[in-house]
């Protein structure tokens, strides 16, 4: 399994993806449409490899069928979504289309092409609020917004293609990704929602104070626990699902994490330590949605495909606080 396609592949989790791809010497095709993601991240991966790019939308099944039709390659890596949970909660319909749609579409043109190896990106949003941590695959899934539920639908999609289509596929169910390497732009969403990146803006922009939404969780220090894992282990966790792949069938799911906790009390503590600067921050009321705990159980796809997390907590936010330096502060507010 050579040549691999990858959509979202100009996103944040996506480019880091194939930036480990490239460096492995596969052979890369990008499917993006560039709304959520960046030039400036497509040129970084031209430096590091060759690659071919496919400027299309997902939700338009003609023009994919269309845009696919020259290409052929051996396995997917679907990354292509929005992913903003408060935005979800606005705006459910634009998630079902892009998220649900998308992939049924991209799933339809895989079928008629018979290429039936395929990953997704899906999230610890399947779980939902849990009675207790760590957790299993097995966990019971009750998401908490559209956002998680647009991607327990996509697993049941996937589970029926492994059962009905003899497709061979992986979810992989991320909890909190972060970081950044020195090849690529980091982390950008924009609008910007993700914690660390909020974390770092308030350091460097005067006139932004970061939060910590609830100090009365039952916690060891009232605030939210959750699971980061570094960007590189979580790119390296795609690269061996690749090869996994080759060895299964069916439909499996794994949790990419450390199975490490970290609570938001003690990441502006790690933080500080980093930028070597105390921080100013709000204590605000919970956010409703927000579950005390998210700490996965990672031992499926430590044991299945040897995988294990190389970086620490330390080293993800190094590595963001670099990048995050870097950022013109416009970009937070767009
Ligand atoms: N970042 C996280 O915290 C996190 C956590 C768990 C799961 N995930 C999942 O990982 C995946 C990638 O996340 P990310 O952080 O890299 O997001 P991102 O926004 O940086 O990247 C997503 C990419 O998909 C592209 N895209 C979106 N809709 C498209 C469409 N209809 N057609 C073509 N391209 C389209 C965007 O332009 C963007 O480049 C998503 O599926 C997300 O749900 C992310």
């Amino acid at each position: 399994m050579n040549k691999i396609l990858v959509t979202g592949g100009a996103g944040y989790i996506g480019s880091h993806t194939c930036l480990q791809l490239l460096k492995e010497g596969y052979e890369v095709i990008i499917l993006d449409n560039l709304e959520k993601g960046h030039q400036e991240t497509l040129d970084a991966l031209g430096k590091i490899g060759s690659y071919e790019f496919i400027n299309v939308d997902l939700r338009n099944l003609d023009e994919l069928r269309k845009a696919l039709e020259p290409y052929s390659f051996d396995a997917v890596i679907h990354f292509a979504a929005y992913l903003e949970v408060g935005f979800s909660t606005r705006n459910p319909e634009l998630f079902f289309q892009n998220n649900v749609v998308g992939s049924q579409n991209l799933l339809q043109v895989l079928i008629e092409k018979n290429i039936l190896n395929f990953i997704f990106s899906s999230s610890a949003a399947v779980y939902g609020t849990q009675k207790s941590v760590p957790i299993p695959e097995t966990a019971s899934m009750q998401p908490d917004s559209p956002y998680g539920e647009t991607k327990l639908i996509i697993e049941q999609i996937m589970r029926n293609y492994a059962e009905y289509r003899s497709m061979n596929a992986i979810a992989l169910r991320y909890f909190n990704p972060a970081g950044a390497v020195d090849e690529l732009p980091g982390e950008r969403h924009i609008p910007e929602t993700h914690v660390i990146p909020l974390l770092f803006h308030s350091f460097i922009d005067d006139d932004f104070t970061f939060s910590v939404y609830g100090d009365d969780y039952e916690t060891a220090d009232g605030s939210a626990i959750r699971d980061f894992i570094h960007i590189s282990d979580l790119a390296d966790a795609h690269v061996k699902s690749v090869k996994y792949l080759q060895n299964m069938s069916g439909f499996e799911a794994f949790n990419v994490a450390t199975g490490k906790g970290t609570s938001v009390l003690e990441l502006v503590k790690t933080a500080e330590e980093v930028v070597g600067e105390k921080l100013n921050y709000n204590l605000g009321p919970r956010r409703a949605g927000d579950p005390k705990e998210l700490v996965a159980d990672p031992s499926k796809i430590m044991k299945e495909m040897g995988w294990d997390a190389k970086y620490t907590l330390k080293d993800m936010l190094s590595s963001a606080w670099e990048w995050e330096r870097q950022r013109d502060l416009a970009d937070y507010s767009k």
